[in-house]
């Protein structure tokens, strides 16, 4: 439950989103041109519309499937403790994968899912993030592809939310509390 007002200014118009799907999409595919079959992995839940959208811009034999990392919870501050609540239904020892992200914002989600996926021995590992807050990084990590780095601003929107809230909007606002 939210129990504080907020107003959501636009950071990322849904045609920025767009273009810079576009161009990331190209760049995995060049850099994954001869694969075999590609598992995209979204992290869930906040990577689901980017992966959507992703998927459909790569010109790729792909597979999707999703993992489940803990997450804040309510709060805009991260716990740094991750644990994966649901895991791959499938195998990728051996395979090319491709983890979606939302957000790398300290670096602990990304950085523990990231070593949890080398134990299974995948033939290739990259990640491709939507947003980046290079200012608030604790862990020293990088996306190999990145949408946007954003400042020290809480964001709602194309997948992201506030307290399960806001998933639904069509660009990326950061959240402004008013009260
Ligand atoms: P990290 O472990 O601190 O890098 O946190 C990464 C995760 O925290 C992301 O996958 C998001 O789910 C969440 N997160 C980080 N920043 C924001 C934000 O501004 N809005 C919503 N969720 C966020
Ligand atoms: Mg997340």
């Amino acid at each position: 439950m939210v129990d504080r007002n907020y107003v959501i200014d636009e950071m990322i118009s849904a045609k920025q989103i767009a273009a810079r799907v576009e161009l990331l999409a190209r760049e995995i595919k060049t850099h994954f041109h001869d694969t075999q079959q590609l598992v995209v992995v979204g992290l869930l839940r906040g990577s689901f519309i980017f992966i959507a959208d992703l998927v459909r811009e790569l010109d790729l034999p792909v597979e999707v499937d999703f993992l489940e990392a803990s997450s804040y919870g309510n709060s805009t501050e991260s716990s740094r403790e991750v644990r994966i609540l649901k895991d791959l239904r499938g195998e990728i020892a051996g395979r090319d994968v491709l983890l979606v992200e939302d957000i790398v914002d300290t670096g602990y989600t990304l950085s523990h899912v990231l070593a949890i996926l080398r134990t299974r021995e995948p033939a290739r590992l990259e990640v491709c993030a939507l947003l980046d807050k290079p200012s608030r990084r604790e862990i020293d990590i990088k996306a190999s592809w990145t949408g946007f780095e954003i400042p020290d601003e809480f964001v709602v929107g194309y997948g992201i939310d506030y307290a399960q809230r806001n998933r639904n909007l069509p660009f990326i606002g950061s959240v402004r509390f008013t009260g």
